[in-house]
């Protein structure tokens, strides 16, 4: 009965939202092709109408394997200009094959695949204010149908970087796990995660035999041989104050009973990593404070492999990798975790060695360096795959149990990370080969579309196989300076969609790897991975991920239930125009009796009995929480 409530006022107040943007229906139209057309001052009233949300063979025009361009006359209004910091959205529709988009001249825009739709961000500057704009597409269609079609084209304001999360106090405040999970006799490496001026002084209560504190730098070092949970209370103390909080150190068969959290290099430099650049990562992670969030595991992605084995079948590095044990120990003496990356196959994606025959070897050897984290990459065992007849799942199990195997004759913790992209329902089968998570999708790039397809449409459904100790990995964080390369750029989502982003994967429980160079991080991206009440959410040690309670015209409600019985519920807008919704004192999970709802961005409480504006591709993330 609720939900029916909710319902009807997401769809009254969608209509609502149409104000906010223009919508173009029709556009001047001409088969061929002229540099001259992409200017504004071009004279193009003998021009064909055609309405941009049916294809141009289906409006008479017979024009394939040819170029045709559109030209779109809109005024836009100085109510949209918004701040300075803030961007113009040009959302195309669908564009059948490819175009190249220009705004008053300026190429600001170019789609070589088809099908796909188009959504330009341009510069503010561009636009003339009041007066009439001139959108001109150059359209090359192979075979029809041709150009334009699926819906009107939408034009929109697109909020620049605005930072929501509150400054963190001077005094110290504790913003990591409340458990961590070592085996018997395996090295205890855990910083303590707290926030505030530095320096700063740690002290631990209830630590057991063989553990130790660096009380300056609050890193826990040791092992514990006898298995069992340890009450501990971890503090903090600086010039401005202190802080404690209550943890259990768990030691038994079970690690990562909370997402892992830190940063992969791939996302950022691909193939073109080197240890220089995982040090200068790693330092910031620890001096821009990234670490006092709990931020904990440093991994070497691919390309960090020798051209070939040693003699003896052992593995090396290549030159920009001249010490990788040098590089574990001073990861562990700042109670960071060392991640490395390989395949069961004998080649990686990137190309390098990989392991296939040499599993024993590999796993020695990264224990030597202090490896606590493999990402295991299918791609090269296609070749042994699809050379057998036997395509059953146990075949796809087959490599994976092998490497685990050798990792568990280590005498460390090695998180173990499946990569093969989700094949045969990796997260159906995972736990059995003792993966603490499993990448559930092909790559994720720094596009709405990947996070889209990724993060709400391909996680649907998967929450009940995800949990302490094995977790759904639906990829690496796309925000910051991001590029597979040594040409970095700033992230291609918008500030609302790195909301999303963030927001949807604190919910899924999913792996928080950093993919941009931290070096260069700046105070937007900082705070956006900096909120201890969105990080907790994903921290959470109940670790159920969230699933989808509502979809309806383009708005989507996740939930999960949290250890403290609030409820996390993000409502997220997937569509182009900024959405509405009334919170009426019960979304999500119906039957609760809220006393209190949180935004967890602004970190505040807010009445449940009001409107709040959902941005286009945006969230509001909130906790419900009761006293009963
Ligand atoms: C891909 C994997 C990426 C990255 C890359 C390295 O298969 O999905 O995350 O690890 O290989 O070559």
């Amino acid at each position: 009965m609720k939900r029916t409530i909710i319902t009807l006022a997401i769809l009254l107040l969608c209509r609502l939202a149409l104000a906010q943007g223009i919508s173009v229906e029709t556009a001047k139209f001409r088969v061929g092709d002229n540099p001259a057309w992409a200017s504004p001052s071009f004279n193009d009233t003998s021009w064909d109408v055609l309405r941009l949300d049916t294809d141009w063979n289906a409006q008479g025009i017979d024009n394939d394997n040819a170029y045709g361009w559109y030209r779109l006359h809109v005024v836009i209004p100085s109510s949209l200009k918004g701040r300075d910091s803030d961007k113009i959205l040009l959302a195309l529709g669908t564009i059948d094959d490819a175009d190249e988009t220009f705004l008053n001249g300026v190429l600001v825009g170019k789609t070589d695949g088809y099908d796909s739709p188009r959504r330009y961000i341009v510069d503010r500057k561009l636009v003339r204010w009041d007066k009439e704009n001139v959108i001109a597409v150059r359209v090359y269609n192979g075979d029809p149908p041709g150009g334009f079609y699926g819906k009107p084209a939408w034009i929109t304001l697109v909020s620049g970087p605005y930072i929501l999360t509150p400054p963190a106090p001077a005094t110290p405040r504790y913003n990591g796990p409340a458990v961590f999970g070592v085996r018997p006799g395996s090295p205890v490496i855990f910083r303590l995660a707290f926030s505030g001026e530095k320096p700063m002084r740690y002290a631990v209560e209830g630590l057991p035999d063989g553990v130790v504190l660096d009380s300056e730098k609050g890193v826990l070092s040791g092992s514990v041989k006898e298995e069992g949970d340890y009450p501990l209370v971890l503090k903090a103390r600086n010039a401005k104050g202190s802080a404690s909080a209550s943890f259990t150190l768990k030691v038994g068969s079970r690690i990562a009973l909370t997402p892992p959290m830190g940063w992969n290099s791939w996302n950022c430099w691909g193939t073109s990593v080197s240890q220089k650049k995982v040090m200068e990562s790693a330092m910031a992670l620890v001096s821009s404070g990234l670490a006092d969030y709990g931020y904990s595991y440093v991994n070497v992605d691919d390309a960090w492999e020798a051209a070939e084995r040693n003699p003896d079948g052992t593995i090396g590095t290549n030159e920009n990798f001249p010490d990788m044990k040098g590089l574990g120990d001073w990861l562990h003496g700042n109670g960071l975790k060392f991640g490395i990356y390989s395949s069961p196959g004998d080649r990686t994606c990137g190309g390098y060695l990989g392991s296939l025959g040499h599993e024993k070897e590999d796993a020695e050897v990264w224990n030597s360096w202090g490896v606590d984290y493999l990402k295991y990459d299918w791609c090269g065992y296609s070749k042994v795959y699809g050379a057998s007849s036997d395509h059953s799942v146990a075949a796809l199990l087959r490599p994976y149990i092998k490497m685990q195997q050798y990792l568990r004759e280590q005498p460390r913790d090695i998180f173990y990370s499946l990569c093969q992209y989700g094949m045969g329902n990796v997260w159906e089968w995972g736990a059995f080969v003792d993966a603490n998570s499993w990448r559930t999708t092909v790559d994720i790039t720094d596009t709405w579309e990947s996070v889209r397809s990724i993060g709400f449409e391909q996680q649907d459904g998967l929450h009940p196989y995800s949990g302490p100790g094995h977790w759904n990995d639906p990829d690496m964080l796309v925000v910051g300076k991001v590029g597979w390369s040594d040409n970095l750029r700033d992230s291609r989502l918008t500030p609302d969609e790195q909301y999303s982003h963030i927001s949807l994967w604190a919910l899924l429980a999913a792996n928080m790897l950093i993919g941009c160079d931290l070096s260069r991080i700046d105070d937007f991206t900082l705070n956006l991975l900096c909120n201890n009440e969105v990080n907790a959410i994903n921290q959470d040690v109940l670790g159920r991920q969230a699933h989808k309670d509502i979809e309806e015209d383009g708005i989507e409600i996740w939930s999960r239930e949290l250890s403290d019985g609030g409820i996390a519920i993000g409502i997220f807008n997937l569509n182009e125009a900024p959405v509405p919704v009334y919170l009426g004192g019960a979304i999500g999970k119906i039957d609760l009796e809220a006393d209190s709802v949180r935004d967890l961005w602004r970190q505040k409480d807010i009445p449940t009995d009001a409107t709040y504006t959902v941005p286009s591709h945006g969230v509001l993330l909130v906790k419900m929480k009761t006293s009963k």
